[in-house]
């Protein structure tokens, strides 16, 4: 027996990152190959004409698995009993700009939006916040439902996957190792430069890939700042932000999410419960397992003096982007 619909919510569906995501939503890659989806497309008044042809030709894809699609403006349909949300939908930063630049005008969707998940959306709804600067943006939608009392606090996530994809490139590259045999990956905070990735627990094969490539100067002068200036990178490049390996990121964090990461390691964005000395409830990249629908934060692992360091400066950033936000949730 075929199984039940499950619904996805995509906000800025008429964008970039959105044209990269929805195909491969409604063709499976996120939910698994026998899962039907139904997309409930969001997006502002005059992106609705562009959304309508997004729609278009995804019908012309005749998708098995596309069970339905609806396109709005209004969050509270876009949201309603929806079992995954992702919000992408926001503005992108140009050249020049830091992602946190865009707090003051992305923070207001995200109010707005957690007030619509909060309300309408299904209690144990998985939402992943795309949009920039995206830990404070999924804190805002965190807050902003936690009014309402219905959802899971905890399903309230920041995509930090860009970063670790990227950052498993990089060392496949220096290492000469494929990506498929490293293991044990975290980027630690803070979706922007400060981000902190750390190869000192990665292996490949069994082997210690930091011992592999023998090379602190090139984790500190090299690796760091490729992985954390990255998207930066890209926009100098391009003329535009990542899309396709934003979208890619989304799809392997909701899949690993719903399907299980089997044991491996995977940076997720999470509100932190106290692990590692984090506070409470800031959206912070951690390592995570994921088993059944659910993660965990994996714990026990030593934290020397560089790590430290860095995981407070990347902390440091998150705090002070909350105090800016904190009218915002009175
Ligand atoms: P884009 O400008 O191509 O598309 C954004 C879309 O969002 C547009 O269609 C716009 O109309 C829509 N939108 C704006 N406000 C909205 C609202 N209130 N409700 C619904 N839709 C709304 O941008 P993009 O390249 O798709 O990027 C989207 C966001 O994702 C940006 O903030 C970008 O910085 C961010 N991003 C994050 C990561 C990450 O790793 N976390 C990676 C890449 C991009
Ligand atoms: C990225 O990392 O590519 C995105 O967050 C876009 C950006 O502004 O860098």
């Amino acid at each position: 027996m075929s199984k039940a619909p499950v619904r996805v919510a995509v906000t800025g569906a008429a964008g970039q990152i959105g044209y990269s995501l929805l195909f491969r939503i409604a063709s499976g890659e996120m939910l698994g190959k026998d899962q039907p989806v139904i997309l409930q497309l969001l997006d502002l008044p005059q992106a609705q004409k562009a959304v309508g042809g997004v729609m278009m030709e995804l019908d012309d894809c005749a998708f098995p698995l596309l069970a339905g699609m609806i396109a709005t403006d209004d969050p509270n349909v876009a949201f309603k009993d929806a079992d995954v949300a992702l919000l992408v939908g926001a503005r992108p930063r140009g050249p020049g700009m830091e992602r946190k630049d865009l707090l003051t005008e992305n923070a207001k969707i995200f109010t707005v939006q957690g007030a619509a998940i909060g309300q309408h959306a299904s209690p144990d709804c998985k939402i992943l916040v795309v949009g920039n600067p995206c830990n404070t943006n999924a804190y805002i939608a965190m807050k902003t439902a936690e009014k309402y009392g219905r959802l899971k606090s905890r399903n309230f996530h920041g995509m930090l996957r860009l970063d670790h994809n990227r950052a498993l490139s990089q060392l496949a590259a220096k290492s000469g190792r494929p990506v498929s045999s490293l293991k044990n990956l975290v980027v630690w905070g803070n979706h922007s430069p400060t981000m902190y990735a750390d190869y000192r627990k990665v292996t490949s094969n069994g082997d210690s890939v930091k011992d592999l490539i023998n090379d602190e100067t090139w984790n500190r002068d090299t690796f760091l700042p490729t992985v954390g200036k990255r998207g930066a990178a890209i926009i100098e490049a391009r003329g535009l932000s990542s899309a396709a390996s934003a979208a890619n990121a989304a799809i392997d964090h909701i899949r690993d999410w719903v399907l299980g990461s089997n044991g491996e390691w995977v940076t997720m964005g999470v509100p932190s419960d106290g692990s590692y000395g984090i506070p409470e409830g800031i959206i912070y990249g951690f390592p995570c397992t994921t088993e059944n629908g659910e993660y965990k934060i994996v714990q026990g692992l030593e934290i020397d003096e560089f790590s430290r360091e860095r995981m407070t400066h990347t902390l440091n950033e998150l705090l002070e982007e909350r105090d800016g936000v904190k009218d915002l949730l009175a």
